[in-house]
């Protein structure tokens, strides 16, 4: 990237402390390039959470957070979701370009053909207690992919990065289903090949070897919905964590499974669980004000989960997206009625009309509504983050893919502000 000007650094007295040069992407702010900072200066920079500091560049996902525009490769997320098919945005966003239908078939066979796993891989289940959180055997049953496929693990070859992509994308709802099948002790469903990719997850979800299980269309169509929706979003905190932890040639299933690990968070991917628990506790409309309250209470840590986001200061636009996915799904379902959809159509309502969040900007975001489809989906609540991380899987493993392979990368190291100690003697009984 050529520098397009230069920010201009003075001290207190107006004497030139350096010059450093302002980079231009192709939308988006420019951004103030500060490597030469501290071998001029002997200064860091502080910014915690990360508010004004850009880790890296990148040309796969772009958000505008105060128009409430997110692209995928320069595509509209509400063309791709209208689209509906959540492969052909894995290839988008492994490949940059959308496939074409020769390519698109292609890539759904590589797939399909990576969807079982090891069978050894069993084995790690029989470990975890059935009440285990799904999301803690994710961690440790895809944090176990590492140990196999030695066939492929030469990070700096794109055939082996590909390899572990496609293997990633396929065997993740595999693990998924299983964990679920687990937490209720029936037996494991292998993958039917005959199945586009999200009716073969339904299956391995719903069917047991007892019963088959007929996916039905509008809530195949709802569930590619709802991974498209979460496929990326730029460096967020999970996906930034999968880069740093990529960032020392660490192994890609590991990297993945740092990934996961974080956005088990409630301020992350756990806010769709913790959504659907919140509606639950508030129940009934009267209730709605109650809650609010306590949200604007500085003294009370209770906040509206699915509200709010560090970027988006306008309405998600995979929240309109989910709420209009909901109305689909619970007419298809003869729930019009569904109490948790009024309620949180209340709320909403509520929380808009209120100063506090129309001051300080806070929107529903993607994880408000998609509690909801899941839950008429029929899936657990406690399932909810696993699925994000399904569908987040690909946006993890592409910017692995892009850090990998960008001539700039380097180990990822943060420096700090140290405000402890300065340097002291042992007392001398500690000599
Ligand atoms: N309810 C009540 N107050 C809120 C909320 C909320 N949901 N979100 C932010 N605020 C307030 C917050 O108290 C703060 O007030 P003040 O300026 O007076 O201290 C102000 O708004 C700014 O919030 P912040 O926590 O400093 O903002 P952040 O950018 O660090 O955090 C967030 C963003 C998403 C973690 C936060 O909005 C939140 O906790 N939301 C609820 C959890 C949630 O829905 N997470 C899903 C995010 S989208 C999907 C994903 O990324 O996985």
């Amino acid at each position: 990237m050529t520098p397009t000007r230069t920010f201009t650094l003075l001290d207190e007295n107006s004497q030139l402390l350096c010059e450093l040069p302002v980079l231009k992407g192709t939308i988006g702010p420019d951004v103030i390039d500060v490597q030469a900072l501290y071998k001029n200066t002997g200064m860091f920079t502080y910014d915690p959470g990360f508010t004004s500091t850009a880790s890296c560049s990148s040309d796969i996902t772009y958000i505008d957070g105060e128009k409430g525009i997110l692209l995928y490769r320069g595509y509209p997320i509400e063309q791709l979701a209208k689209r509906g098919i959540f492969l052909e945005v894995c290839y988008l966003l492994l490949y940059d370009e959308l496939p074409t239908a020769d390519e698109l078939t292609a890539f759904e066979q590589n797939i399909t053909m990576h969807t079982m796993v090891h069978d050894q891989l069993t084995n790690f289940f029989k470990g975890f207690r059935r009440d285990a959180h799904p999301m803690a055997i994710m961690v440790g049953v895809v944090g176990a992919l590492s140990a196999f496929y030695h066939d492929a693990l030469d990070i700096t070859s794109k055939k082996d990065r590909d390899l572990s992509a496609i293997r990633l994308i396929a065997k993740v709802p595999t693990i998924v289903a299983m964990c679920y099948k687990y937490s209720i002790g029936l037996p494991f469903m292998y993958p039917n090949n005959k199945l586009s990719y999200v009716e073969n997850f339904m299956r391995m979800m719903f069917a047991t070897p007892c019963d088959d299980y007929v996916p039905n269309p509008v809530l195949v169509d709802a569930l590619e919905r709802i991974l498209i929706l979460h496929a990326d979003h730029e460096q967020n905190a999970s996906t930034s964590t999968v880069r740093l932890a990529g960032s020392s040639g660490a192994n890609p299933y590991a990297c993945i499974t740092a990934g996961i690990a974080c956005l088990w968070g409630a301020a992350h991917g756990g806010a769709n669980e913790a959504v659907l628990n919140m509606l639950k506790q508030i129940g009934d409309v009267s209730e709605i004000p109650k809650f609010i309250a306590r949200a604007k209470d500085k003294n009370d840590s209770f906040r509206l989960m699915g509200f709010g986001h560090r970027v988006y200061k306008n309405y998600d636009p995979r929240a309109k997206l989910m709420r209009a996915t909901c109305y689909e799904v619970l007419e298809e379902l003869g729930l019009h009625d569904d109490k948790l959809f009024k309620l949180a159509l209340e709320l909403e309502r509520f929380a808009l009309e209120d100063p506090y969040f129309i001051e300080k900007k806070l929107y529903p975001n993607v994880d408000f509504y998609s509690g909801i489809v899941l839950h008429a989906l029929g899936i657990p609540t406690n399932m909810f983050t696993a699925i994000f991380a399904m569908g987040r899987t690909i946006g993890w493993i592409a910017h692995w893919d892009e850090m990998i392979s960008d001539p700039e990368q380097r180990i990822g190291r943060p420096r700090q502000l140290f405000v402890g100690a300065t340097p002291r003697d042992l007392p001398p009984q500690h000599r």
